[in-house]
């Protein structure tokens, strides 16, 4: 029996929220390719360049915030469901929810869209950061703040699970899937606290004609209070499939499951105080936070590497048990016939390159040299874009047979797809660095610097617009791929009992080498707090001790 028959209520809410996500990775994934052609001079046929910033905001949104958050819901709820063995406890709760995402979602999209309708009043072209004083139609923002409110109602659902269980269990160890899942929901309920201020508190009020004037500093500060834990908000459950998944896929067992909950520990003590890493730039902080943040930031690099060795370690049992040998030749057993693990493993390679673009973004003095060029986007489309997106849809591969409780379809289209993503994005990300080191900005419809004709000349403009251009192309080539690979499966896949091998073997270093305080949620979750008063409450009360609205020098 697979995940559908045994849970047929949870599976039906996980599918309705990859749904959605897969709409929103349709439509979102459309808007990037126009982007790539039109902001490269390739072809500028669709849309005209005021139009460009619609459509960025709506490739942000759809992608960055829509798809990610739809598609961690249902894979939570996988995993939870699964870990716990039981459904959830009242199906109308986990309904209401998803339908609550839902009306948030199509008030932001709608909003966003109304930018494409000639004079419309409806408009929303502030980009996925909405920095005031760039100013949305109020449905924007009350649109966020329904998905905000219905994602925690998410995670209650899931803690109310847990407690339930925990009620039966009083002395068992937190199953490891559940684990997870409830760390990267807290993490995510320190840091939403900022937006939820900041948009319920501040760019409503002003959006509404409430009140009149906006300082810029405190709501983008409370926004990068947000905005750096966000990240990890993507990237823990592309790790929790690496983690709990992959090492299964690759043929063998988790290495440790000790390591696995100090990692997503270390992430929830350490995600948030370090949003002034994305403020460098920006007046009004004194440069101590900023270094403060700036160390934090290279202590993150830890559980990363930590995870490195970890997932790679998984891989490497599971390669030796399928016969590998050798120092490296090992790595030739891995089954690079499979769609998921192809799709996971290359996203995690991808992700190692991302990790070093990162650590030049989060250098205070290095900063200065990329910051707001082309460059950023060339980062977190290794990020977000590979190691979460192609994670993603790789495991989706794994999963929607589980959850439709049919197989696989068209398989060896699914195995061309994540290669085909790996390439298009190592051209794209590739130049869009190069692009950012020659000074070239994100975030504009013209390309600015001449010399973009065709120039097939190795290290001009022209050359790295038109690896923009073609890696774009094959980039959204191979989400075609991935749609129709899903909904052929979807629709018409052959039906069966096992659709995929859902098994997953206990770690090699098992829960029983497992110190009994790191299931202790609480001192976690009280760590976590006391570093972002420390790192946050000064600085914020230096914003705001000179009025809340208003803009202007300290008294001092
Ligand atoms: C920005 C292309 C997939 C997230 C951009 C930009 C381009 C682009 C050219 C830069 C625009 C500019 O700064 O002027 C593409 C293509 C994709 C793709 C061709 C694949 C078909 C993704 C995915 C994600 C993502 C999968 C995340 C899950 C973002 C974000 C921005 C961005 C957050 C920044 C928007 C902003 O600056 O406000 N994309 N992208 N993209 N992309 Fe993508
Ligand atoms: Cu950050």
């Amino acid at each position: 029996m697979t995940f559908l028959h045994k849970y047929p209520k949870a599976a039906k809410v996980a599918k309705a929220n990859f749904i959605v996500a897969f709409i929103a990775l349709a439509i979102g994934g459309l808007f990037g390719f126009i982007q790539a052609l039109h902001r490269t001079d390739v072809f500028r046929g669709f849309f005209n360049s005021g139009e460009y910033y619609t459509l960025l905001t709506g490739h942000g949104v759809l992608l960055a915030l829509i798809f990610t958050t739809f598609f961690i819901a249902g894979l939570f709820i996988w995993g939870v469901t699964r870990s716990l063995d039981r459904e959830p406890e009242n199906m109308t709760f986990t309904w209401s929810w998803f339908w609550l995402m839902v009306i948030g979602l199509v008030m932001t999209a709608f909003t966003i869209l109304g930018g494409l309708v000639p004079d419309s009043s409806i408009r929303a072209a502030v980009l996925y950061t909405f920095y005031p004083p760039l100013q949305a139609h109020p449905a924007f923002y009350i649109g966020l703040a329904l998905v905000i409110v219905a994602s925690w109602m998410a995670g209650a659902d899931w803690f109310w699970s847990y407690n339930k269980w925990r009620d039966n269990h009083p002395n068992d160890r937190i199953p490891i899937l559940t684990f997870m899942a409830l760390f990267t929901m807290l993490m995510w309920y320190v840091c939403t606290i900022g937006v939820a201020i900041e948009v319920v508190g501040l760019l409503i009020p002003w959006s509404l004609g409430l009140v009149t004037e906006i300082e810029p500093l405190l709501p983008r500060t409370l926004f990068w209070y947000f905005g750096h834990a966000v990240v990890y908000f993507w990237l823990l459950p592309a790790y929790y499939v690496w983690y709990a998944i992959l090492p299964k896929l690759s043929g063998g067992r988790l290495f440790s499951d000790s390591m696995t909950r100090i990692v997503f520990i270390i992430f929830l003590i350490l995600s948030t105080p370090v949003g002034y890493h994305h403020q460098y730039a920006d007046p009004g902080i004194s440069v101590g936070f900023k270094f403060y943040a700036m160390a934090t930031t290279l202590l993150l690099l830890l559980p990363s590497l930590m995870t490195l060795f970890t997932v790679v370690a998984s891989m490497e049992h599971g390669a030796r048990q399928r016969g590998g040998k050798g120092y490296l030749k090992w790595i030739g057993k891995l089954p690079w016939d499979s769609p998921a693990f192809v799709g996971c493993a290359l996203a995690g390679i991808m992700f190692a390159a991302g990790g070093f673009s990162g650590m030049i973004n989060a250098s205070m003095n290095i900063n200065l040299l990329i910051h707001n060029t082309i460059w950023v986007p060339g980062h977190f489309h290794l990020t977000v874009g590979t190691a979460v997106a192609l994670t993603f849809m790789a495991i989706s591969y794994w999963l929607i047979p589980q959850l439709t409780g049919r197989k696989l379809k068209f398989k060896t289209l699914a195995l061309i797809q994540p290669y085909a993503w790996f390439l298009g994005m190592t051209l794209m990300s590739n130049a869009m660095h190069r692009a950012g080191l020659s000074g070239v900005p994100r975030r504009t419809a013209e390309p600015q610097y001449s010399g973009f004709e065709f120039e097939p000349i190795f290290g001009t403009m022209g050359e790295m617009k038109w690896q923009i251009a073609i890696g774009g192309t094959i980039l959204t080539i191979s989400l075609i791929l991935f749609l129709w690979v899903i909904i052929a499966s979807w629709m018409g896949g052959e039906k069966s009992d096992m659709p995929v091998d859902d098994y997953i073997p206990e770690p090699l270093s098992g829960v029983e080498h497992t110190p009994a305080i790191l299931d202790n949620i609480k001192l976690w979750l009280a760590l976590a707090i006391i570093l972002v008063l420390l790192a946050y409450s000064f600085p914020l009360w230096e914003m705001v001790a000179d009025g809340v609205f208003s803009p202007g020098a300290l008294p001092r």
